[in-house]
C-alpha cells in the first residue's frame, strides 16, 4: 500500500513571543559581518557588487526561536513514544526490535540536534516539557498495549503531522531566503544549514511514516478515530509549544 503523505499545510504564522537577542546575532544571515540595520552603507556595498547581510526582523527572530523550541519538544516526545512502545511491542513481536531501535536512534539524534541548537542560540525550551513527557509516554505505552497495528497507527499519525510541520517551517525559511536574495542581501551559511537540517529530519520522519504503513498501521481499529485523535493532539501540542 502506498504510504500516506498529507503535507499540504499552509505556511505557519509567525509567533509573537519574545526572544533572546542572541538569536538575532546567531541566526543572522551571514557569517562574515555583524548584522546592522539597512543603511546607506548597505546600499553602497550592494551597488558595488559586495553583498551584505540582512538583519532579521523581530518577527523572523521570533519565528526561528519558536521553531527551534517546538521542534525540540516534538523530538523529545518522539523519543519517549518509542521508548514506551518498544517493550510491550517487542515482547509480542520480536521481529520489530530492529525497526523500533532504528526509529528510536533517529529520534534521539534529532533531539540532540535541537538540544544543541537551543543551547547555541539561547532559546528556552517549552515550559510544558514535563506535561509533554507524561503524555508522550502514555501515548506510546497505550498504543503498544493495544497491539502492533495501533502502535504503527500512532507513528503514522504523529509522523504525518510532524512531516507537515517541518514542511511548513522549511517553506517559511525558504521564503525568507528568497526575499533576502531578491533584495540583494547575502544569505549566510547558518540559515542554509538550518534548512538542510530541517529537510534531512523531515525526510527521516517520513521514512518512519512509510515504515508504519508498511507494518499495517491502516489495520488499526478504528483507524480513523485513533489517528484522528492523535493527529489533533499533535497539532494542539505544536500550537502550544510554539507559544509557551
Ligand atoms: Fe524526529
Ligand atoms: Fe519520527
Amino acid at each position: 500500500m502506498a504510504p500516506t503523505r498529507s503535507l499540504s499545510r499552509p505556511v505557519r504564522g509567525l509567533s509573537t513571543r519574545p526572544v533572546c537577542a542572541r538569536v538575532a546575532r546567531a541566526l543572522s544571515t551571514t557569517s562574515t559581518t555583524s548584522p546592522n540595520p539597512v543603511s546607506s552603507t548597505d546600499t553602497a556595498s550592494r551597488s558595488s557588487g559586495q553583498k551584505t547581510p540582512k538583519p532579521l526582523t523581530k518577527e523572523q527572530r521570533e519565528f526561528l526561536a519558536s521553531a527551534l523550541r517546538v521542534n525540540q519538544a516534538g523530538e523529545l516526545a518522539a523519543t519517549l513514544i518509542y521508548t514506551a512502545q518498544t517493550p510491550p511491542l517487542v515482547r509480542r513481536h520480536p521481529h520489530l526490535r530492529p525497526l523500533m531501535k532504528h526509529m528510536y536512534d533517529q529520534e534521539a539524534a534529532h533531539l540532540s540536534t535541537f538540544d544543541a541548537l537551543l543551547h547555541r542560540h539561547r532559546v528556552r525550551p517549552t515550559a510544558l516539557y514535563p506535561l509533554w513527557s507524561v503524555l508522550a509516554t502514555g501515548l506510546g505505552w497505550s498504543t503498544a498495549v493495544m497491539g502492533r497495528a495501533a502502535a504503527m497507527a500512532c507513528t503514522e499519525a504523529v509522523e504525518t503531522e510532524i512531516g507537515s510541520h517541518y514542511n511548513g517551517q522549511i517553506r517559511t525559511v525558504l521564503e525568507m531566503m528568497a526575499e533576502w536574495e531578491a533584495q540583494g542581501y547575502e544569505v549566510g551559511g547558518e540559515i542554509r544549514d538550518l534548512v538542510s537540517t530541517l529537510r534531512r529530519i523531515r525526510d527521516e520522519e517520513l521514512e518512519h511514516l512509510d515504515h508504519a504503513v508498511e507494518h499495517d498501521a491502516k489495520k488499526a481499529e478504528p483507524h480513523w478515530l485513533l489517528t484522528g485523535v492523535i493527529r489533533a493532539g499533535c497539532r494542539g501540542a505544536i500550537w502550544v509549544s510554539e507559544r509557551v
